[in-house]
Parts: C-alpha cells; sequence; structure tokens
C-alpha cells in the first residue's frame, strides 16, 4: 500500500514536471524570433553560399517585348536608368497601355530545361529568376494578383514553375528575385509619401524620387498594396517553390525598419534556412550585395557572405540593341577577382520575349563552363586567402555605368597576374594568360616566408608534378609546353 501510494506521488511529480516543460516549450515558440536570433540560426546556408561562388541571375518580363525601344526612342532617350527593364519608368507608360505587352506575351521558344541546362554547363551552382520586377507582372501562376502570366498572358505556362523543377533535374540551386518596393502598377507611389510621413531619412535617393511612380500611380495606397499584395504574394512564393536557397529583394528605397523586417521575417517563418539579400533594407539580409557590377575594394571590411551581380552586356532586361557583350576573358576576369576575394558571382542572361536566350551569352557562358569543369577546384568552396592578386593588372568595376564609361577596357593580362584562393592545405593560383615560349613563372607572393613548407605544385586538369623552386623572389614554376586553354589555368600548391 506503502509503496503504490509513493508511485502515485511519483508519477504525479513526473506529470506536473513535464507539464511545465510543455508550457516552457510553447512560451517559447511564441516569443518572437529577433532578427539578430533569425540570422544567426543561418550558419550552414551561409557556408553553402560561400561554396557556391557561381550563380545565374534571369530578368526576364513583358519590358522583353519592347527591348529597349518605345515609341521610336530608346532607354538614353528617356528618363531613369538606361537599363530595359526600367522602359516603363523612362517612357512614363500608363499602367494600362503597359499592361497591353501582357497579351502579346508569348514565349513559345521558351525552354526551362534548355536554360537550367545551361546553367548546369556553364558551371553555375544556383539560379534566381525575377518572380516580379518593378512593372508589378508576376511571371508565376498568382493567386493574389490577376496580372500575372497565366491570367493576363496567352502563354498557358508558369514559367517560374517550370524553371524550379528543372533546376532540381539538373541539381541547381533555386531562388527569386521579388520587387518589393517598387511596383507601378499597384504599388501607388512607390512608398514615397508613407516613408516621409514616418520620418524617414531624407536620402538623395528620396529627394530625386528615384523609382517613383508619379505618371500614373494606382489608387490604392502604398499599405494596401503591401497588405493586399507584396506580403501575399512573398508568401506564396514561398510556399509555392518551397526549397529555395535565396530570396532576392529590389530595391528597399522607401521601406521602413518594421516593413523591413516584416519581408525577412515572412521568409524566415516559411524557409528557416534560406537566406535573404541585403536589399530587403535597413541594414537587414543574410548576404550584402555591394552594388550592381560592383566589385568591392573594402572586401575586408564586408562582415556577411556577398554577392556581386553582374551583367553579360549592360542591361539587366534583354535590350535590343545592346551588343556590349562581355568578353570570355572579362568573364573570366570577374569570376576570379570576386572569388578571390571571397565573393560569390551572379551573372545575369535577359532572354528576349520569344523566350530564347541571346546567343551571345550562351556562348560565353559556356566557355567560361568548359574553364570551369577543369578549373572548378580553385573556385568551388574555397575561401580567400591574405592575398587576392599579384601582378601589373590593375582593373576597377564601380558599377553598370561606370563599366559602360569605360567603354574601351581591355582584358588583357600578363603571365605575372595571379588571383588566389584557398581550401584547408591547398592554395590554387589563378592565372587568365599563359606565358609565351614555355618560360617560368615567378609568383611573388609565395616566398618562403608567406609559405614555409610547399609540398607540391601541379596543374590542374594534369596530375603530373611540376619543377618548382621557393626563392627569395618568390615560387617559381616550370610550366609544361603546351597552352592549356587560352583562358587561364590554375596551380594547384599543396602544403
Ligand atoms: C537595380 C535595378 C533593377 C535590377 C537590379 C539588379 O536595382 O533597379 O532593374 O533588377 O538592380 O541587381
Amino acid at each position: 500500500m506503502k509503496h503504490s501510494k509513493k508511485i502515485v506521488s511519483l508519477l504525479l511529480v513526473f506529470a506536473i514536471m513535464s507539464c511545465k516543460q510543455k508550457q516552457k516549450e510553447t512560451v517559447e515558440q511564441n516569443l518572437e524570433l529577433t532578427y539578430e536570433e533569425m540570422n544567426a540560426s543561418k550558419d550552414v546556408a551561409k557556408e553553402a553560399f560561400n561554396d557556391a561562388k557561381y550563380g545565374m541571375f534571369i530578368h526576364w518580363g513583358l519590358y522583353s517585348i519592347p527591348g529597349g525601344i518605345w515609341k521610336g526612342k530608346k532607354m538614353e532617350e528617356l528618363k531613369g536608368p538606361r537599363v530595359a527593364e526600367w522602359i516603363q519608368f523612362g517612357a512614363q507608360i500608363p499602367r494600362d497601355e503597359y499592361a497591353q505587352l501582357a497579351t502579346e506575351f508569348n514565349p513559345t521558344e521558351f525552354d526551362a530545361d534548355a536554360i537550367a541546362k545551361l546553367a548546369k554547363d556553364a558551371g553555375m551552382k544556383y539560379l534566381v529568376i525575377t518572380s516580379k520586377h518593378h512593372d508589378g507582372f508576376a511571371m508565376y501562376d498568382s493567386e493574389v494578383s490577376k496580372y500575372d502570366i497565366t491570367d493576363a498572358s496567352p502563354y498557358p505556362k508558369d514559367i517560374v514553375k517550370e524553371l524550379y523543377d528543372a533546376c532540381k533535374k539538373y541539381g541547381v540551386d533555386f531562388g527569386l528575385y521579388y520587387s518589393h518596393n517598387i511596383d507601378w502598377m499597384d504599388g501607388n507611389d512607390c512608398g514615397l509619401s508613407e516613408y516621409i510621413a514616418s520620418g524617414g531619412e531624407m536620402h538623395d535617393r528620396v529627394k530625386r524620387k528615384a523609382g517613383v511612380n508619379t505618371w500614373d500611380p494606382s489608387p490604392n495606397t502604398f499599405t494596401e498594396y503591401l497588405e493586399n499584395k507584396a506580403y501575399p504574394q512573398v508568401k506564396e512564393i514561398l510556399t509555392k517553390f518551397p526549397d529555395m536557397t535565396t530570396l532576392w529583394y529590389d530595391y528597399p528605397h522607401y521601406v521602413t525598419p518594421e516593413q523591413s523586417h516584416e519581408f525577412y521575417k515572412i521568409a524566415y517563418d516559411l524557409q528557416p534556412n534560406l537566406l535573404v539579400n541585403s536589399r530587403v533594407g535597413n541594414d537587414l539580409g543574410d548576404f550584402d550585395i555591394p552594388g550592381d557590377n560592383k566589385i568591392p575594394n573594402d572586401h575586408l571590411a564586408i562582415t556577411k557572405p556577398w554577392q556581386t551581380v553582374g551583367t553579360t552586356n549592360n542591361s539587366w532586361g534583354y535590350k535590343s540593341y545592346d551588343n556590349d557583350w562581355k568578353s570570355v576573358k572579362e568573364l573570366m576576369f570577374w569570376l576570379t577577382e570576386i572569388v578571390s576575394k571571397g565573393g560569390n558571382y551572379m551573372l545575369n542572361i535577359g532572354p528576349k520575349a520569344s523566350g530564347e536566350v541571346p546567343q551571345e551569352s550562351v556562348d560565353n557562358l559556356l566557355e567560361v563552363g568548359k574553364w570551369l569543369a577543369v578549373n572548378g577546384e580553385a573556385i568551388y568552396n574555397t575561401r580567400k586567402w591574405k592575398v587576392t592578386h599579384e601582378g601589373p593588372t590593375k582593373i576597377e568595376m564601380n558599377g553598370t555605368h561606370d563599366r559602360a564609361k569605360k567603354g574601351d577596357l581591355k582584358f588583357e593580362f600578363t603571365p605575372q597576374d595571379f588571383w588566389f584562393t584557398q581550401k584547408e592545405n591547398t592554395l590554387y593560383a589563378i592565372a587568365l594568360a599563359y606565358p609565351k615560349d614555355n618560360e617560368k613563372v615567378i609568383i611573388e607572393s609565395l616566398t618562403k616566408e608567406n609559405l614555409a613548407t610547399i609540398g607540391s605544385v601541379t596543374l590542374l586538369g594534369d596530375s603530373s608534378e611540376l619543377t618548382w623552386k621557393q626563392t627569395s623572389h618568390g615560387l617559381e614554376v616550370q610550366l609544361n609546353e603546351k597552352e592549356v586553354n587560352p583562358n587561364g589555368y590554375v596551380l594547384k600548391i599543396e602544403y
């Protein structure tokens, strides 16, 4: 009897304890996580992002139809940025008139499989496509708005879904771009007046009304746009495409800290491991974007993982008359310069309205892909070394217009130029030019003081050990006679 009483009271204590534990867990679950906690929980995803290094960006939408020319006027004769996806802003096209483009959008040449395969063959590890750009048109089948591909255009398929599935097939990670602040169709004045009323900082963009629809704003308020379109659509894409690695917001001119937090949190609640870019606004975000077509000079000051986004010509959306395609050599430079500084490169393609990808992009991407098939070991899963580059060629890239202005840039490199990356006990020296006449090369950063214990030096793609010696001038390596790939080679230095 005494014994069973003891058991009953023990069970009671146990029941009370487990009940208390349950209550504690519920309270914890109900507690709002802070931004710092959400951000800090993504360490594994951040490492994966730092490993991936190279991805494909796709800008595609109704703006691909005019391709940078509206009623005979080119972007350069219109207002605002010269990139083709800004044509509605540039020509101040009324919403109804612009929406007519949807009735013409019938990309019969679109082949999701071919695009995902292109990314794969190009050596790109992930792909991010515009689910909705500043014009407000959704490229996926949205229940939230009828201004989307399946409802407003004659094209029956959900483009984003097709790509999502094709990326899965080829093992390419998937992400979506979403213009959260600027929406020329439904976003009223893009939040400008509400931002000013909330006491937002009067930075230069606010004064210039950058990106604001001043010519034909929608009749609803910006808050209504957020509640009825932007937040629900972001929830919608995160639900429809449940396996995403990045959500790429753009651009946060008039977004308040509370709104940025909300956009960040929606992503966290639905896909806790997904990374959000810094353009969510107000210093939030899991990775930084130093700027469009910009390679940071101050990369050591960037504390988050980062990504340079770049164009293959000078526009994101298809621009029919922009033939200033980056050469293979130039693309090689961007990739190695960025990766040697520890960043990611997301390179854009802008398909035509038909769905066809401009051949120049395809050819150049595939050439880089061939190089990566042999030398990718020096790119993927690497980290920056204490020296990023040595040699005489210095090229700065400070943005889309900066490159376009510099027009005559030559991407010619010398055999003395080397970029570095590292992985565990291996250092990679990447060269974009092969020395003529079977000369030896000297890597000046690799004196004994900098790297004392070199064990072997090989050429990627060729396992035989090269003849080398370390002198007070650096590491001298005798290359084999043949030029392996005109776009460059990599020395693998194990220590
Ligand atoms: C800018 C532009 C936009 C483009 C983006 C790419 O924010 O407004 O058109 O999508 O940069 O990074």
